[in-house]
């Protein structure tokens, strides 16, 4: 395993619309533990993989309760709506109020090749929501209501 740099704003990679992946194979899970690595390394609770330089619909996410893997991840239900702080490893020190719908259900491979669903809410729906933009080639720093500096 290994910790991969992260690409920052500005990066054409950033803007990509990311591929579909055709099958999970032995390259591609040693990209998700990678991508765990890196996340866990930065302290971060979500890592799209455009954001290590590569175009393809893979995220890893831990909001607290253990790691998620997603494959091709695809939102199939949203309700609700919620106002908050994000911020993203790919714009180091920039914080913006994001709004973001309150639950999601998303439909995902998982590193078995096995299809899953999930269904999330409040911190966990807002980190699967900025993670699929991600995949759209969108940013938080995008769509945020307001931006803000970290305060130091
Ligand atoms: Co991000």
């Amino acid at each position: 395993m290994a910790s991969l740099e992260i690409k920052k704003a500005g990066n054409p990679v950033l803007k990509e619309i990311c591929k579909p992946v055709d099958r999970v194979d032995s390259k591609l899970r040693k990209l998700l533990d990678d991508m765990a690595d890196t996340l866990y390394d930065a302290n971060g609770v979500g890592l799209a993989a455009p954001q290590v330089g590569i175009p393809i619909r893979v995220v890893v996410i831990d909001v607290g309760d253990g790691l998620i893997e997603m494959v091709n991840p695809v939102i199939r239900y949203k309700e609700g709506e919620q106002l908050g702080a994000e911020g993203c490893l790919s714009v180091p020190g920039i914080f913006g109020d994001v709004k973001r719908a309150e639950v999601v259900k998303v439909e995902f491979t998982d590193r078995k090749n096995k299809r899953k669903v999930l269904t999330g809410s409040g911190l966990l729906a807002r980190c699967i929501q900025h993670e699929l933009d991600h995949l759209e080639g969108r940013l938080f720093i995008d769509i945020a209501e307001s931006l803000r500096r970290e305060e130091d």
